[in-house]
């Protein structure tokens, strides 16, 4: 596990406790403890007649269900799957003729500050017009596409379109490389991508087009007939004659009108590729129904939305936090939300805040990377820190993606939340699709560093390596016992891989593994991510696969022979990426190690993604292996944290490289 000692004691001692205030209780959807109880007892009592009402209760469907779960090919789990729906309409079309029809839909402030604002009367006809032209490109049901574009108006629109169309879409963050490009878009198969002539961040035009170009070069993807180019700036992009158009050109002369495309409840709305312990990204294929079940219900109940919120989510829409609760969740909950092209550091640091007080945010939900970062600036310059503005709009405040350790919860609590604003610290993941265990802002008390209980249905435990219940305090592996609507269906293309990597045999074949480790507290049951528990690092919240990035080093044939990654906690990134090398040659010192480093680090950027460049590169004649020959990466962990090495090492070959792997460049 990752999470250091010393982060362990200091949530070990964590013993304040933030009841939400009786005002917030009373106007809350979900009201209270006792109410909260309520629910997991229903659930509990009624499993699939629970799940049964809220499915009708948030989806419109064209065509009613009969059936629930239905369990006969577990763990391929399917839920309501006579039922049909379109994931588009349940996001659009069902505001119509309602108050919501002619609310902001989106507010967007772009990297520039300029401020754009659709309505959701008018969301739904740029989708209509997109989702037509997408048709006249010969998109059908089923098709996938896939998506490469900035944080825009434009980004939600094209999913949206997909959706709309039946089409299965899966979006690549834009900060991945041309490789990671090529491998999605040959892995899913994609017969059109859209993007962007650039993205602009902090002030810089960055490429999307040509690394596109870049990717379908590689070759493999022949799938792809078509290139959709929305042109975020002035500056040209070179066309492929034949294979390129400008969103203006595909999209003259369609109709704004395009009836939403009925498809079962099981179809899959989207694959999103995230890191694994093993091998290449895994294509999580996700449902329609069960989806936009849960999408909408969280973001109602985690989020509290009422009519007059301002919803602002600060994920990607490249990660699934922007799917769940950017694209999908607030718009089926007919909420008004703001998308941000930009970066929070840009012009500076106190961008979020002033964006909150600016758009009023009252829910505003971001990452503890981004909270640690923006403490870090307003430490070294006041100007920046949050006093400056007025941040009475907000409610409540979310984090995402990683533990938030209970000093930048302290301090997000009282000088973003006013001491207000209860915090709902949400633990869930790409495979879950929405939220798992998570405070509820009008009934939970609060716990810093802690994300809570269970959301009502979700059938969370912590257990040993036998599949047994461990009691609170005793720490050991989160599962999930039973299925719920908004899981993972399969890997794409790999239903072996899916089995194995989350509903493995030595737990009966039916039980979820998240692949985290987690602890309940002694007091209140209370649950406490302790980290990963495989070979996945947590970067800025970003899902990185040790494998992957060993591959990626080792793929540069000419320099590298070996290569091991482990993660090493950091104050900002929660964790940082720490590779040992060997090289094809004698090991390097001084300005030339450094300059080695340099060439790795921008490699594995270029292979993978800038996100993926390793923090510390170390250089060793060897790396520690046992007789065997394995990998010690115990030993590489000690040696990344920079600590004394207390572990046996006479099984290794070579004590002395334990000195070089110790030094760093
Ligand atoms: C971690 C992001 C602690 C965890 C939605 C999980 C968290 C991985 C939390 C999933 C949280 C996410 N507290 N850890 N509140 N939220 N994680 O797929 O390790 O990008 O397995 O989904 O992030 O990352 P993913």
């Amino acid at each position: 596990m990752s999470a250091s000692p010393s982060a362990i004691e200091s949530v070990l001692i964590e013993n304040r406790v933030f009841p939400p205030s009786e005002e917030t209780v009373k106007a809350a959807r979900i009201s209270g403890m006792e109410a909260y109880e309520a629910l997991c007892a229903e659930a509990e009592r009624d499993f699939e007649g629970y799940w049964a009402r809220l499915a009708r209760e948030n989806v419109i469907w064209t065509k009613p269900f009969t059936q629930v779960l239905d369990d006969s090919n577990a763990p391929f789990y399917k839920w309501f799957a006579d039922g049909e729906l379109n994931a588009s309409a349940n996001c659009l079309d069902r505001h119509m003729g309602t108050e919501v029809e002619h609310k902001t839909a989106i507010i967007f402030e772009a990297d520039d500050g300029a401020v754009t604002r659709v309505t959701y009367r008018e969301l739904l006809k740029r989708v209509g017009r997109f989702a037509n032209a997408l048709k006249a490109q010969g998109v059908k049901k089923g098709d996938r596409v896939l998506i490469y574009m900035p944080m825009t108006i434009e980004g939600v629109v094209a999913m949206q379109a997909c959706a709309r169309i039946g089409a299965t879409h899966s979006v690549v963050f834009g900060g991945f490389s041309a490789k990671a490009v090529q491998e999605r878009a040959i892995d899913v198969g994609a017969v059109l991508v859209i993007t962007a002539n650039y993205q602009m961040r902090g002030g810089k035009e960055l490429p999307l087009k040509s690394i596109v170009d870049e990717a379908l070069a590689m070759g493999g993807c022949e799938s792809v007939r078509t290139v959709l180019v929305y042109e975020r700036t002035s500056t040209p992009w070179n066309r492929v004659q034949g294979r390129d158009l400008s969103f203006a050109e595909a999209l003259e002369g369609q109709d704004a009108d395009c009836p939403p495309v009925s498809v079962n409840a099981e179809h899959p709305l989207f694959v999103l590729y995230t890191s694994g312990s093993t091998g290449k990204p895994k294509g999580v294929q996700h449902s329609t129904g069960g989806y936009m079940l849960w999408a909408r219900q969280t973001a109602l109940w985690t989020f509290d939305l009422q009519d007059k919120d301002v919803f602002w989510c600060t994920a990607d829409i490249g990660w699934i936090t922007g799917h769940t609760y950017v694209t999908y969740g607030p718009l089926a909950a007919g909420a008004t939300q703001v998308v941000f092209e930009g970066v929070p550091t840009y012009p500076n640091a106190g961008r979020f805040w002033q964006m909150i007080e600016r758009h009023k945010v009252s829910v505003f939900y971001t990452a503890p990377t981004a909270i640690r970062s923006l403490i870090k600036a307003a430490d070294s310059d006041d100007k920046v820190h949050p006093k400056n503005w007025d941040l009475s709009s907000l409610r409540i405040l979310g984090s995402v993606g990683e533990p938030i350790n209970p000093e930048a919860w302290m301090w997000y609590y009282k000088n973003v939340g006013g001491e207000r604003c209860p915090i709902v610290d949400t633990f869930w993941q790409t495979e879950n699709g929405a939220h798992v265990i998570t405070p509820l802002p009008g009934a939970t008390p609060l716990v810093p560093g802690s994300c809570t209980l269970p959301l009502p249905g979700m059938a969370v435990a912590v257990v040993d390596e036998t599949g047994h219940d461990l009691p609170n305090g005793a720490g050991g592996m989160l599962v999930i016992k039973r299925p719920w609507p908004s899981m993972i269906r399969t890997i794409w293309g790999d239903p072996e891989r899916f089995k194995k990597s989350y509903f493995p045999e030595e737990l009966g074949g039916r039980i979820y593994l998240a692949g985290d480790g987690a602890v309940r507290s002694e007091d209140r049951g209370y649950f406490r991510i302790t980290g990963r528990i495989d070979d996945v690092l947590n970067v800025s919240g970003h899902r990185m696969g040790t494998m992957e990035i060993e591959s990626a080093l080792v793929a540069k044939t000419d320099l590298v022979a070996e290569a091991a990654v482990v993660g090493r906690p950091d104050d900002v990134t929660g964790e940082a990426i720490c590779a040992f090398v060997v090289l094809k040659r004698p090991r390097p010192e001084g300005e030339e190690a450094q300059q080695i480093a340099k060439e790795l680090r921008d490699w594995v950027a270029r292979e993978i993604g800038p996100i993926a460049r390793p923090k510390d590169i170390r250089f060793g004649e060897n790396l520690p292996k046992t007789r065997s020959g394995k990998i010690m990466r115990r030993l590489l962990r000690s040696l990344a944290k920079g600590e004394a090495i207390t572990q046996d090492t006479s099984t290794l070959e070579n004590p002395a490289i334990l000195d070089q792997l110790a030094q760093t460049n």
